[in-house]
């Protein structure tokens, strides 16, 4: 790891909460609840889990949440990333995560947020690790599921920043959530949206972010430059774009470097990202590290990479500026 990019102080803007579970907490939190495992050791947890596009990875992303199950727990997870993220001189974190995913199985909302919100008031007061929630919808299951999940979300709505869309893209446009996206504007969470790299129509799903939906950002969206028109208009709205290399890797052909690299020349709010990074292997810092090795990024480049992600934060402008 460059020592430059270690000590360089970072903001994540996409990172799943889900996909922080790491092997070992696994395992833990399986003993903990009398969940059976297919696996007993930390290695063999590892070797189970084999993927290599976005469908492929995710059943075993959802299998993995059944040993998720009481406040505790969601709190243990959300607090180890926090130490982690701490270690690795992240300052600011926003944290998706998926309701619906523990909800289909029987785990009530307020046990999933409780727990998350608790651990992110200690990992300020422990770790110095600031950060916020963002509520994500499962794109692969129906706007009334959707809708249902933001008005269960609202008696927590000071808990919660703003609302995006997970999971499997193909066949689940952004339009099929149009209803939900709007009234969650009208109850003021900001919009942010998947729009994965290398997807069926992702142009077509950007354009919709952009045109149906007004989101205030776009997560992946690497596919915009497929479309000078799309690039132009994001560039013209100032929207961020939360790119995940090493994701992209595990899904795609490679980690798109190059397309980082033309955003940055057009001078797109492009941002690095770590998306699920116990399944991953690639914390913030490790993604910074490829881009910077990829590209050979200088020290000004990388610092513009966080800057521009401290600038997109979901904060008031006085915070953000306390951290620029
Ligand atoms: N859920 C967790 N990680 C995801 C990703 N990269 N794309 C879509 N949904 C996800
Ligand atoms: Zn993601």
């Amino acid at each position: 790891m460059d020592p430059f990019v270690a000590g360089l102080p970072k903001c994540e803007l996409h990172l799943h909460i889900e996909g922080t579970l790491e092997p070992e907490l696994k395992l833990e939190l399986a003993r903990r609840n009398g969940v059976e495992l297919p696996y007993g050791t930390v290695e063999e947890a590892r070797d189970a889990y084999r993927f290599d596009s976005l469908s492929s990875f995710l059943v075993g992303y959802y299998e993995s949440m059944a040993v998720l199950r009481t406040e505790p727990d969601f709190y243990d997870l959300a607090l180890a990333y926090l130490a982690r993220a701490a270690a690795q001189n992240v300052r600011y974190a926003e944290i998706f995560f998926d309701p619906q995913a523990h909800t289909a199985r029987g785990v009530p909302f307020d046990v999933v947020i409780r727990g998350l919100r608790r651990a992110l008031l200690d990992g300020e007061r422990l770790h110095g690790v600031r950060a916020q929630l963002i509520l994500c919808f499962l794109r692969d299951q129906s706007a009334e599921f959707a809708m249902a999940t933001l008005l269960e979300s609202l008696p927590y709505r000071e808990w919660i920043v703003g609302v995006g869309l997970d999971s499997d893209e193909r066949g689940n446009p952004p339009e099929k959530f149009a209803a939900v996206f709007a009234r969650a504007r009208r109850e003021g969470y900001l919009l942010t949206m998947h729009c994965d790299v290398d997807q069926e129509n992702s142009t077509a799903h950007i354009r919709q972010c952009l045109d149906v939906i007004g989101v205030d950002r776009i997560d992946h969206g690497v596919n915009a430059l497929d479309d000078p028109e799309l690039a132009a208009e994001i560039g013209r709205r100032g929207l961020a774009l939360t790119v995940c290399p090493v994701s992209n890797g595990f899904v795609t052909d490679g980690p798109k470097a190059d397309v980082i690299r033309r955003m940055l020349d057009l001078g797109l709010r492009v941002t690095i990202n770590s998306d699920d990074p116990a399944y991953f292997r690639a914390y913030v810092a490790e993604n910074l590290d490829v881009v910077r090795r990829e590209l050979d990024l200088t020290r000004d480049e990388l610092v513009r990479l966080e800057r521009n992600a401290f600038e997109a934060a979901w904060l008031p402008r006085a915070a953000k500026d306390a951290y620029l």
